[in-house]
């Protein structure tokens, strides 16, 4: 099923000479491309959308004559396309250059804001624990991307805040509201839980989160402890579920342009920027984005970004079927090529919903490391986990194993994430070049 009439964008690569000449290894025909959670090529609109802007709307944005006016109204119809792909409103968007620097800006915004509380109240959230001092408190979880772990590791260690990082769930995959509401101090200060888990899809529950965090903080506020701010990292949801930062009650939402068909820039939304949610430069220069995010605006990406929000705004439901589709008819083929005693779908837990896109799996036995699958693979491209994680060797996926999965099936994961374009030809490709790898890896071939 095609349900979206997209021209096709997946790789396929001519091979550059005529397959199997004598001792060498046959070239492919074709590759098919499933890693869409690592990135996804440009929509046609979107590169049209950038290149007239670099051609059209080169002038400074902040220049009062017409070319930087053009400029100026470019970004402003962006700021409202992504506003209307989250549900929320144009003034609470900031660009930024990426879902890292966005994760990054929440987290060391918080730190500030903290501070500046503490400072002005004269340490109510230090007179309920002395022993931690005037310390921010942050809470995640064991699953969330390396923009969040790493800079709060960083925070950690230099005895600037204080993180609980929640287990996720062994039987869903999820961070669960109760860990998460057992884990807050008189100090936390934010909580940060991705919408979608990059390797495995699994959504995290989110709007319970705010909920729960919404009605403790009524009592924060009595008690005069700081509020708890709610921030998600919704790089891998958007552009394959609905995303509404209403319903999901969130302070804060990341944005990442590469993984929607869009441009290698981001966005932050802010609940109620400055006048609800409060945010803290981390960089400071020429005023633009209201003095958040300084520095001359870059135009034609801001532009692709916009058209790429537009287009989910205006497609996502057919997206998802899509995907969906596409994805069941994969996991279908496998467990029929394979047997269900060998596939191992480490990605469905029950109770958890996940993304319509991602199918992590394993095939099991003794030879069948993901690694050494996909090096034998004459088609498929794809991956084992996170693009951030490639430098693991054959150390299992953390996140696999923090979520339950054995050592041993973890070892053998291979993530696979169709597009807007994937067929269920290209599975078809897809599953028997996965036979002939593992034939080869089990010396039958
Ligand atoms: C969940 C998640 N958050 C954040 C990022 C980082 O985004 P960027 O590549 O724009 O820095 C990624 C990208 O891999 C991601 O998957």
């Amino acid at each position: 099923m095609e349900a979206v009439a997209a021209p096709n964008r997946d790789v396929r690569v001519r091979a550059a000479s005529p397959p199997g000449g004598r001792g060498e290894k046959s070239q492919p025909e074709r590759q098919v491309y499933m890693d869409y959670n690592a990135t996804t090529p440009l929509e046609p609109e979107v590169i049209q959308a950038v290149t007239e802007a670099m051609r059209e709307a080169w002038g400074n944005p902040s220049s009062a004559y017409p070319a930087g006016r053009k400029a100026k109204d470019i970004i402003n119809a962006a700021r409202e396309n992504l506003a209307k792909m989250i549900g929320g409103k144009p003034q609470d968007i900031i660009f930024t250059s990426g879902g890292t620097e966005s994760n990054n800006l929440v987290i060391h915004s918080v730190v500030k804001h903290f501070h500046e509380i503490h400072t002005s109240k004269g340490g109510a959230a230090e007179s309920h624990s002395p022993a931690e001092g005037a310390m921010p408190h942050f809470i995640t979880c064991t699953v969330e991307h390396d923009s969040i772990r790493l800079p709060l590791e960083h925070l950690a260690k230099e005895h600037v805040a204080a993180v609980t990082f929640v287990p996720v769930s062994k039987v869903n995959g999820q961070a669960e509201v109760d860990d998460i509401l057992a884990a807050v101090r008189p100090t936390t200060c934010l909580v940060t839980i991705m919408l979608a888990n990059n390797e495995t899809g699994v959504i995290m529950p989110v709007p319970e989160i705010s909920q729960r965090v919404r009605a403790l903080n009524q009592r924060r506020a009595t008690a005069g402890l700081p509020l708890i701010l709610l921030h998600t990292d919704a790089a891998q949801a958007l552009g394959k579920r609905r995303v509404d930062v209403e319903d999901l009650g969130v302070d804060f939402l990341t944005i990442v342009g590469h993984k929607f068909y869009g441009p290698r820039i981001g966005a932050l939304y802010v609940r109620g920027l400055s006048e609800l949610t409060p945010l803290y430069p981390m960089l400071f220069g020429g005023g633009q984005e209201r003095n958040f995010r300084p520095g001359t605006e870059n135009t034609p990406m801001i532009a692709g970004l916009g058209k790429a929000a537009e287009l989910v705004a205006e497609n996502c439901e057919a997206y998802e079927a899509h995907m969906r589709d596409v994805r069941d008819y994969l996991e279908e083929r496998l467990l029929a090529e394979f047997g269900k005693k060998r596939i191992h779908l480490n990605s469905q837990f029950p109770g958890s919903e996940r993304l319509p896109n991602t199918c992590n799996f394993s095939i099991r036995g003794p030879q069948l490391q993901g690694r050494l699958v996909l090096a034998q693979c004459r088609m498929l491209l794809a991956s084992v986990g996170a693009a951030c994680h490639s430098d693991l060797g054959d150390r299992p996926s953390p996140v696999l194993l923090s979520c339950g999965i054995p050592f041993d099936v973890a070892r053998n994961a291979l993530r696979l994430s169709v597009g807007r374009s994937t067929t269920r030809a290209d599975v078809e490709l897809v599953v028997q070049d996965l036979k002939q790898a593992v034939a080869q890896l089990e010396g039958q071939a």
